[in-house]
């Protein structure tokens, strides 16, 4: 019980203090989607612990924002938050709630709509005429906004139209377009004036400016969400109904609007604006879905925080504040030294965060990266991680700065770093214990030997051990030596030791690539192996000859010829050559496509049964396999195929039928 007091304690304290920062100081420290994260997580602790409610817990509070520059007004009705979820767990339990409550035996309407990412405001007409406008406040009391508003064009002073009430509130949310955000801040930074760090924070300054000439200047929007009768309503039945009455007077609403019946729809209509959000020219945070039925709405009430009748559904953070914790700088194959930040998890678009590449010295320098720094991070292209930026007001004091080393962390030789310092080295190659490790997993992988069962765990093992120290070894290795180690038994290290007898019928093209030389990637391996057809021939090139290569220029070729200038290199390369069985590659181009290639199939043949067709393919070097996994490369389906074909359609495997086997075997054969 001490351990939740001090962690609600804790959250409330953060809360607290983003509270100030944000509504007292107008300087938000973190995201709105990081604030209501945290808010959410002391919601759900008070919910399992409710005896340890405060009254003066910030989920009792609906915020407050008010200062002393307008007039207060009181609210006729409150303008009241919103539940939120993340997931649609908590979508369905809000259904749930609403059906156990047995208001009504028939199918409840839902009606959809996307959350604008905005200040909420209330409208008031009086037959017709904007008489008043105010900010929310803190729900009870809000600030006279009324001068400002009126400067929003599409806002009507006046309602058109017919069934006007003769007093009527309208809800909506005010939000500055994203395009006219960046307008705005590109001024304000060429005129040195305070800039705005969302689209958000931009339309609530621009509200509550004093002057509202300023505010005209804004380019304001809005949108209406909500509305309130002051007398009984018996002109409309739904919202959305009255949505569109509320169109028909001349104020704006979003198109987005979706009636819903089950959960499948309303996740339907989530999903298809969680893509869709950034290509829209405002920002949303989620949807919010609503009864659609008025009386049910009505019946249904409110909580002094939110009304009972919706909930947001929000989209999960991209961007998420977390704190350093350590830099390691990791030394890769061919020696590239890359740092790499850790930090305290993080979740962003569904997946828990803890690392990402600070990709070299200039980067580094570039953050003015410090330990325990607090960052920003995001994916960038929604997938690869990203420190953003860096929160120098939360830098603690004597904090260290980040420094690149000057010797290899693993071997201890000097660094060298290229003129604009992208690319930082260690030059010793495979002295360096770390670029050795690097380069027997890079030979024995896919594209490389493709010795598929020799991976990083059982090199890490047989380093350990010592039975490997270098690229030959690994070909003499016995099965006793294999079962010394940690789980492997003999069925396995038998199996290890067929997986590298296989691996050494390989292609020229392959063995060039597999030997890690700088900057020699696929693409390169397969014209040097081209042009050389021998790797005799190319451990003799000289640099002109390779820049006679088209795509060859001066740093490849530099690359390439330092690599077998060195006599090491050159030994490994003849032993390697005595050990290996290299199909040069006039021969090899052809049947790429079979050989060495894990290859799977399904379905009945009408040329052949299937134990032929295997040994027609095992003949031709392919490593067939039953099952479909990550690592299958092609799969051959005849009539009548299964699962498998569902499996590697899934995974985006290449497949061929078996009119497109014939014509391949037929020219690989011919
Ligand atoms: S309905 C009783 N609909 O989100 C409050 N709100 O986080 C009913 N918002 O204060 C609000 N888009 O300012 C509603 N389509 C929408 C909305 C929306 C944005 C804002 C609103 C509310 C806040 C809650």
């Amino acid at each position: 019980m001490k351990k939740i007091k001090y962690q609600l304690n804790k959250l409330r304290e953060k809360i607290l203090k983003y509270d100030y920062y944000y509504h007292t100081l107008d300087k938000p420290i973190v995201s709105d989607s990081e604030y209501d994260y945290v808010l959410k997580q002391l919601y759900d602790l008070e919910v399992k612990h409710k005896e340890l409610i405060t009254p003066d817990s910030p989920t009792q509070k609906i915020g407050s924002n008010l200062i002393d520059k307008f007039k207060k007004v009181t609210h006729f009705f409150p303008m009241l938050s919103l539940e939120n979820t993340f997931d649609l767990h908590g979508y369905l339990k809000f259904e749930n709630r609403i059906k156990k409550k047995n208001i009504s035996s028939s199918v409840i309407d839902f009606c959809c709509e996307l959350k604008i990412d905005g200040v909420a405001v209330s409208l008031i007409y009086e037959k017709g005429t904007l008489i008043r406008a105010a900010t929310r406040g803190d729900g009870y009391f809000g600030e006279n906004i009324t001068e400002n508003i009126k400067t929003i064009k599409s806002i009507p002073l006046k309602l058109k139209g017919i069934n006007i009430p003769k007093r009527l509130e309208i809800k909506g949310e005010v939000f500055m377009l994203k395009s006219d955000f960046l307008k705005l801040n590109t001024q304000s930074f060429l005129n040195k004036k305070k800039y705005f760090s969302n689209p958000r924070n931009a339309a609530a300054g621009s509200l509550r400016q004093i002057n509202s000439k300023i505010t005209a200047e804004r380019k304001l929007m809005f949108f209406c969400h909500g509305f309130n009768f002051f007398k009984k309503n018996k002109h409309f039945k739904t919202h959305y109904e009255m949505l569109c009455q509320c169109k028909s007077w001349g104020i704006p609403v979003n198109k987005e609007i979706l009636i819903c019946s089950n959960y499948l729809e309303v996740l339907n209509f989530y999903k298809k604006f969680e893509k869709n959000r950034l290509l829209f020219d405002f920002d949303i945070d989620g949807i919010v879905i609503k009864i659609n039925s008025l009386y049910l709405q009505k019946k249904l009430g409110a909580n002094n925080k939110a009304p009972r009748w919706a909930i947001a559904f929000k989209y999960l953070p991209k961007k998420q504040i977390s704190q350093l914790k350590d830099v390691k700088f990791e030394v890769g194959r061919t020696g590239v030294i890359t740092p790499v930040a850790y930090f305290s998890p993080v979740y962003i678009s569904g997946v828990f965060i803890r690392k990402a590449s600070l990709y070299n010295k200039n980067e580094i320098n570039k953050l003015d990266l410090h330990f325990n720094d607090y960052i920003l991070i995001e994916r960038s292209g929604d997938v690869i991680p990203k420190i953003t930026n860096i929160i120098k007001t939360k830098r603690l004091k004597n904090a260290k700065k980040v420094l690149f080393p000057i010797n290899c962390p693993m071997c201890n030789s000097e660094l060298l770093s290229n003129q604009d310092n992208k690319i930082t080295r260690c030059l010793a190659g495979l002295i360096c214990n770390a670029q050795k490790k690097k380069l027997f997993y890079h030979f024995f992988s896919k594209n490389a030997l493709n010795a598929n069962g020799v991976g990083p765990k059982v090199i890490n093992k047989l380093m350990q051990k010592k039975i490997v120290s270098n690229l030959i070894d690994f070909f003499y290795i016995k099965e006793n030596q294999l079962q010394s180690l940690e789980n492997i038994g003999k069925k396995k290290s038998r199996k290890i030791i067929q997986i590298i007898f296989t691996s050494k019928k390989t292609t020229l093209n392959r063995l060039i690539y597999a030997l890690g030389i700088f900057s020699v990637g696929e693409v390169i391996a397969d014209k040097l192996s081209h042009y050389f057809n021998d790797i005799n021939h190319l451990m003799n090139a000289s640099k002109e000859e390779l820049e006679l290569i088209d795509g060859i220029g001066h740093v490849v070729s530099s690359n390439i010829f330092d690599y077998f200038s060195i006599s090491k290199n050159r030994k490994l390369v003849n032993q390697l050559t005595k050990i290996l069985h290299i199909i040069p590659y006039n021969q090899n181009t052809q049947i790429n496509s079979i050989f060495n290639k894990n290859i799977v199939i399904t379905g009945i043949f009408k040329k052949y049964s299937r134990n032929e067709l295997k040994e027609i393919l095992v003949n031709l070097g392919a490593c067939i396999s039953n099952r479909v996994t990550k690592n299958t490369e092609l799969l051959i389906f005849g009539e009548r195929f299964g699962n498998k074909f569902i499996q590697a359609d899934k995974l985006k495997i290449k497949m061929i039928n078996e009119k497109e086997l014939n014509s391949l075997l037929k020219s690989l054969i011919s």
